[in-house]
């Protein structure tokens, strides 16, 4: 079999870690580092495009997440929208587009219409993609999958003995996008935490001891560079 050496990196999944430890070395409150993490977040978007990346994907929060406490989380949500609103004109101007994977019904009124402006305004876009994970759990998007396939099954839709991983892979919660290249985890965590764990199945991984809200050019150039650097191989050998 011809192995397929693709080495261009498309698809930039990040898991933005880090940004409680920031807090605590600089003596502020946890929330100030999640608005330091947004800067970062807003920072990464840019540096996509300077980078020819053309989806990029930010872990924003966690179906675990909400095991925070509740000043967190409200703190999380309220940032969330604030981010979107904030960044809306530089993704206008970047021609970007907004998207989100995720349980995203259940988020509260003012964050998830926040997104659904955010990805209705930006739908149009062509240049590149920002798909933001929230509420977004590995495991619920499988079981999520599972069950929109069980009742497409139920009603004559599709035949389980059909089944395989192309069809699986339509009700996942973005089919259209192509699996994540790379995967860059910040605050060096070597775990996946629940993110992407069907996309990333032949992602790279690479995990950097930076934390979140100091992710700079200089990390980014690294995480690219080293990625340039890997052998892609999917199981098969190389020529
Ligand atoms: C990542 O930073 C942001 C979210 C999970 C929302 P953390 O808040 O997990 O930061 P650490 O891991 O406590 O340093
Ligand atoms: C993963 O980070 C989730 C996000 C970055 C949104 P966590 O901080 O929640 O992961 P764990 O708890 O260290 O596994
Ligand atoms: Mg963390």
């Amino acid at each position: 079999m011809a192995v397929e050496t693709g080495k261009q990196l498309r698809h930039l999944a990040v898991i933005m870690d880090g940004n409680g430890r920031w807090a605590k070395k600089h003596g502020v409150a946890r929330l100030e580092g999640h608005r330091a993490g947004a800067e970062a977040g807003k920072r990464i978007i840019e540096l996509a495009g300077e980078f020819g990346i053309e989806y990029l994907t930010l872990y924003a929060f966690s179906t675990e997440n909400w095991k925070r406490s509740a000043e967190e989380v409200n703190g999380l949500m309220r940032l969330l929208k604030e981010f979107i609103d904030y960044n809306l004109q530089v993704l206008q101007e970047n021609n970007i587009r907004l998207r989100a994977i995720g349980r995203i019904a259940a988020l509260p009124d003012e964050s998830r219409e926040a997104l659904q402006r955010g990805i209705e305004q930006t739908k149009n876009n062509d240049g590149g993609n920002l798909i933001l994970a929230i509420n977004y759990g590995g495991r619920a998007e499988i079981v999520d999958a599972a069950r929109k396939i069980a009742v497409a099954a139920l009603n004559g839709k599709i035949n389980p003995d059909e089944l395989d991983e192309t069809t699986f892979r339509d009700y996942l919660y973005a089919p259209d996008i192509p699996d994540p290249d790379l995967m860059i985890r910040t605050s060096g965590e070597l775990r996946l935490s629940n993110f992407l764990i069907w996309e990333l199945s032949y992602a790279e991984f690479y995990v950097t001891d930076t934390l979140w809200p100091d992710f700079d050019r200089e990390d980014m150039a690294k995480a690219v560079d080293g990625f340039y650097h890997r052998e892609r191989r999917y199981g098969g050998r190389l020529k």
